[in-house]
This record gives C-alpha cells, structure tokens and sequence, in this order.
C-alpha cells in the first residue's frame, strides 16, 4: 500500500490521553516557559541559550543550515517573504529540546514498520515539530524532492474539517509516472484526523495543508526517515 499509493493513514497508533497529553504538555510548557511565541513576533533573530528563533534569515537562509544548526532553530516561515505560511513555526532538531521524543513515539517500531511495508530499509533523519496557528496561506502542492525519504506525521490535534487546517496527499504522486499524471480530482486525498492518528507518506510525493478557515492551532511532529 505505501509503496503503491505513496501513502498510509493509521488510526489510533499513540493514545490521546497518554503519550499525545503528555507531550502536549511539554510542548506548552515550553512554549511559555521560554516565551517562544512572544520571540516569534520579533523583527530580529533570537539567539537564546537552547534555540535560535529565525525570524529574518539572513543568518540561517537553507535548510541545512537550520538542520545543522549548532542549537535548535525555532524556523518563523511566514517570516521568510511574508506572503504565504503566515503563522507556521517548524522546530528542527526538536528531539534536542524534548530528550525523551524518539523512545516516546518508538521511532524504532516506526522505522520496523517501514521496513515491513516496503521493500527497502530505513533510518530515522530527523524529527521536527509543526505549528500551525491560523495558517490562512499555506504553501500550495509541492514536492520536497528527495525519492528516498519517508515522513511520518503525527497528529497532536483534531483535525475533524478539510477547513481545520487539513494535511492532503495526491494519491500516487510519488513515482515519476504519478507526477507526469498531474493532480486528478479522484486521487485528491484528505486527512482529517483525531490526535494520535498518523500519516506515513513519501515526501517526494506532492503534498501540502489546506488553509486554516476555521480558527485553531495544529500541532504535528514530523519524524522523517530516509533510506539506510
Ligand atoms: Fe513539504
């Protein structure tokens, strides 16, 4: 199925009232504590003692340099041309602020699963944290390029509505015969979901959120994989 489709969607894999509260809490927790949202409304980059929060990214203008960083950089995407992802942060190297983030989602049961339901192996690459607070202009379908990488998303919020903000796959786009085929409606898939749920997808594949209609904050930890 992940193989063919490009994707899978699994219901239910962490539990809302244990591991995704827990963890809900550390994140808001640290959010306050660090004032992480107040640094985000700046006009200048801030170098704090656990993460640098990019807001202008004319120290940190790649993405390798925000996942290479010597701290975690805290990204502010709609600071970078302030049109599109106004309200989306994207946390690198997030497991090195929550030490516990890899043994509590089993990233080693994630990398088993795929190795189980493809025919190639995996390693974990790096695991980010998404927000999404009122993203009203998301960026449209994309690609993000390499064939050999797998990203796992996990949800931390209720997505009930295609208007909350939804994550969409296009069914298929992940092989080069899938992408010349363009986006036809019927393989337009949404994911709304309830926290815990997961979304397994190749990134290559085109991809992308809906915007965010209805009000809410969204928050998603991305553990991504590439080919070992
Ligand atoms: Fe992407």
């Amino acid at each position: 199925m992940l193989e063919t489709q490009g994707y899978i969607f699994l219901k239910g894999v962490y539990e809302k009232d244990g591991v995704i509260a827990d963890f809900n809490k550390a994140l808001n927790d640290f959010m306050t504590k660090h004032k992480v949202m107040m640094y985000l409304q700046k006009p200048m980059d801030m170098d704090e003692e656990l993460f640098y929060v990019n807001n202008t990214y004319s120290n940190i203008n790649t993405y390798e340099k925000a996942l290479y960083y010597a701290k975690p950089v805290i990204e502010n995407r709609g600071a970078k041309n302030r049109t599109t992802e106004i309200g989306y942060y994207d946390i690198y190297q997030s497991n090195r602020l929550f030490p516990n983030l890899l043994e509590l989602f089993n990233v080693k049961t994630l990398e088993a699963i795929l190795n189980k339901t493809t025919s190639s192996r995996w390693k974990f690459h790096r695991a980010n944290i998404h927000i999404s607070n009122n993203v009203k202009n998301p960026m449209g379908y994309h690609s993000d390029g390499m064939a050999d990488s797998i990203r796992v998303l996990i949800y931390l919020n209720d997505i009930q509505t295609s208007q909350q903000g939804a994550p969409v796959f296009i069914k298929g786009s992940h092989t080069v015969q899938g992408r010349a085929n363009g986006i036809k409606k019927e393989d337009i898939k949404i994911f709304t979901a309830e926290k815990g749920d997961i979304l397994v997808h190749y990134e290559n594949g085109f991809h992308r959120k809906l915007p965010q209609e209805i009000s809410g904050v969204n928050g998603y930890i991305a553990i991504h994989f590439i080919k070992a």
